[in-house]
């Protein structure tokens, strides 16, 4: 295995006017993709968790690359395997929406490997004012090792990158992986013709 510390730290600074260079106020197929799913799944009442706990951190992994693309849909051209919506809301402790939240997302393919050369199955997205962010992707492959899981990266504008990994309930090879955490399971439901996953991210600010 490589180092689990990468070279380029993906902790640089967004700022207001780097997010607006990259469109991150233009991703209408976001919102709408956003809007979609949340009439289908209505979220949880925001007032219940007043003093919600930050999202555990958990190690970056060794196949992290900065400056994936901006996009929601990671299904690029070639890529197979079974379709995922993954979406849920970025949220500070006290549960408010952070607005143009970076929520970067890479993962293995449904063989088990991870484009390393390119930027297959990664790419970032900015959440809208509801602190809602949502991307098109595959079920990723299990590799040995680990079990199945999709690595994160979010961070609100300015503030401490939070890394994590987030897992699928009911897989075999949860029990065996050490870096597993039941605080990072997935809600997943079929709907359709593909599986809707969701995760709210809470970062650690006020
Ligand atoms: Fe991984």
């Amino acid at each position: 295995m490589m180092s689990e510390r990468n070279p380029m730290p993906f902790g640089r600074k967004v700022s207001r006017r780097q997010m607006l260079a990259t469109g991150s106020f233009a991703a209408g197929g976001l919102l709408i993709a956003g809007d979609k799913l949340h009439a289908q799944q209505p979220l949880a009442a925001t007032s219940a968790c007043d003093d919600h706990e930050p999202t555990v951190a958990e190690t970056e992994g060794p196949y992290f690359k900065p400056h994936s693309p901006h996009r929601a849909d990671l299904r690029t051209a070639g890529i197979g395997g079974r379709p995922v919506e993954l979406s849920g809301l970025v949220l500070t402790r006290s549960c408010r929406p952070v607005h143009r939240a970076l929520v970067d997302l890479w993962h293995a393919d449904d063989k088990g490997v991870y484009d390393n050369k390119g930027f297959g199955l990664r790419g970032h997205v900015f959440t809208d004012a509801d602190g809602r962010y949502a991307f098109h992707t595959i079920l990723p492959g299990l590799y040995p090792g680990r079990t199945r899981h999709y690595h994160i990266k979010a961070q609100a504008p300015g503030e401490a990158v939070l890394t994590t990994q987030f897992y699928f309930p009911n897989e075999e090879r949860n029990r065996n992986d050490g870096l597993f955490r039941r605080e990072l399971v997935m809600r997943v439901g079929t709907a359709q013709d593909f599986l809707q996953a969701r995760f709210d991210i809470v970062l650690d600010l006020a």
